[in-house]
């Protein structure tokens, strides 16, 4: 069993308000408001003003399933870490309850709960061996030794790591590394694995090659697993449903498919997804000429944002559509994307629109773009809360 739930948890670090509430009168006027934050896009790094007195970690409620992997995500200083170190004891909550197994937990010292933590930095120990290294939480245990050979053999086994037991850490490359670390958790058998931006440290192909190993991994073992990642992509792939966090706050936990097909919010719109979805502020007549025969839902275009993903927004021949003027196409080998400005518009921001074709359009060039109705977003200005809109109920009716 290993159900875990966050009741209500918050957590205010004592002394950040002062020292943040000092910070803000200094000069945290000037970079609140950016352009990014008003149209709420992705808003990551843009401090706001009322950063000052704003917890790690606000009020999450969130129920992961026995046996779930389950991928927190959400740019720097989201509170990612935060929750992880809540659950894994590390830290205490300054409200709310954190529960394993229906069990109230909030209060349980670190060595008693049945979790184990991999991090980014693997903080193996330098002078044992791989073998020791994954024994010594076990002989700390006082489990018996033919026990520990047992596991460690086993997990060896199943990591790759059976040839480099008496290596140590420095003999080893950064994967290898990261396995051991792996390991290390895996031999404790622990009701939820808990990881921090495990793959960090790993370079691109490594990471790819490593996340499958992990899903993989946890597969086999049903362990429910709490998976902390600032990439998006990296959640999309691994969770079986990912809980996006920005500023403390949970914006949305729901399987992948669903918050690329329906984020909840104009945060989550501009966050998952690369590239990013186009968040158009755009009149009533350019939406018209945009999607033609799509409905706004009964919304002026004023009070809302239209989310058009990349691979929605299509360049016509017809004599249709709004103009873009193409100032940069990036070339991915297997697709490609146009990126540009809209021609006489009410929206300013650049535009992506995926190439369909193998003929580039030329930089400079001016080309029409059309979305297809039923993949528009519709987003409330002022709240940034997705507005159900006709125009996608259809397209989950397909
Ligand atoms: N020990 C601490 N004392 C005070 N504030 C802290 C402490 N640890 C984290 N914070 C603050 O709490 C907020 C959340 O931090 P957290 O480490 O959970 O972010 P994160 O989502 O894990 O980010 P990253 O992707 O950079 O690791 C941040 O604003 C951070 O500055
Ligand atoms: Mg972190």
């Amino acid at each position: 069993m290993g159900a875990v739930s966050f009741k209500d948890v918050t957590l205010r670090y004592a002394g950040t308000g002062r020292r943040r509430r000092r910070r803000a009168a200094r000069g945290g006027a000037e970079v609140a408001g950016t352009a990014a934050e008003s149209t709420g896009a992705t808003g990551t790094g843009a401090q706001s003003a009322s950063a000052a007195e704003r917890p790690a970690l606000a009020g999450l409620d969130l129920e992961i399933a026995d046996g779930e992997f389950l991928v927190l995500v959400g740019p720097s200083g989201s509170g990612k870490s935060t929750a992880l170190r809540i659950l894994a004891g590390l830290e205490q909550p300054t409200s709310g309850a954190v529960l394993i197994d229906g069990e109230d937990i909030t209060g349980v010292d670190p060595a008693e709960r049945d979790v184990a933590m991999v991090f980014q930095t693997y903080a193996l120990y330098p002078h044992k061996t791989v073998e020791q290294n994954m024994s010594f939480a076990l002989q700390l245990a006082k489990v018996p030794r033919e026990e520990i050979s047992r596991r460690v053999r086993r997990a060896a086994e199943q990591l790759g790591l059976t040839e480099l037991l008496d290596r140590r850490p420095r003999q080893l490359s950064g994967g290898q590394r990261q396995r051991v670390a792996m390991g290390r958790a895996i031999v404790r058998e622990p009701t939820v694995f808990l990881m921090d931006e495990p793959l960090s440290n790993l370079d691109a192909r490594l990471r790819v090659q490593t996340r499958a190993q992990i899903a993989e991994l946890q597969n086999r073992l049903g362990t429910t697993t709490v998976y902390v990642t600032h990439d998006q992509s990296e959640a999309m792939t691994l969770g079986d449903r990912v809980a996006v966090l920005h500023e403390g706050v949970l914006h949305q936990v729901a399987p992948p498919r669903e918050l690329y097909d329906r984020p909840a919010d104009i945060f989550v719109a501009g966050f998952i997804g690369s590239p990013a979805m186009n968040l158009l502020t755009i009149t009533d007549d350019e939406f018209d000429r945009l999607a033609p025969g799509g409905t706004r839902g009964g919304t002026r275009a004023d009070d809302v944002v239209f989310g058009v993903r990349p691979e929605h927004l299509v360049i016509t021949p017809d004599d249709a559509g709004l103009l873009l003027h193409i100032d940069h196409v990036e070339e991915f080998g297997a697709e490609a994307y146009a990126h540009g400005r809209l021609v006489d518009s009410a929206h300013t921001e650049r535009v992506i629109t995926r190439l369909r074709t193998d003929d580039r359009p030329a930089l400079g060039e001016t080309v029409r773009v059309v979305a297809d109705p039923e993949r528009i977003h519709t987003f409330d200005r002022a709240t940034g809360q997705r507005i159900e809109a006709n125009v996608t109920v259809s397209a989950s009716a397909v």
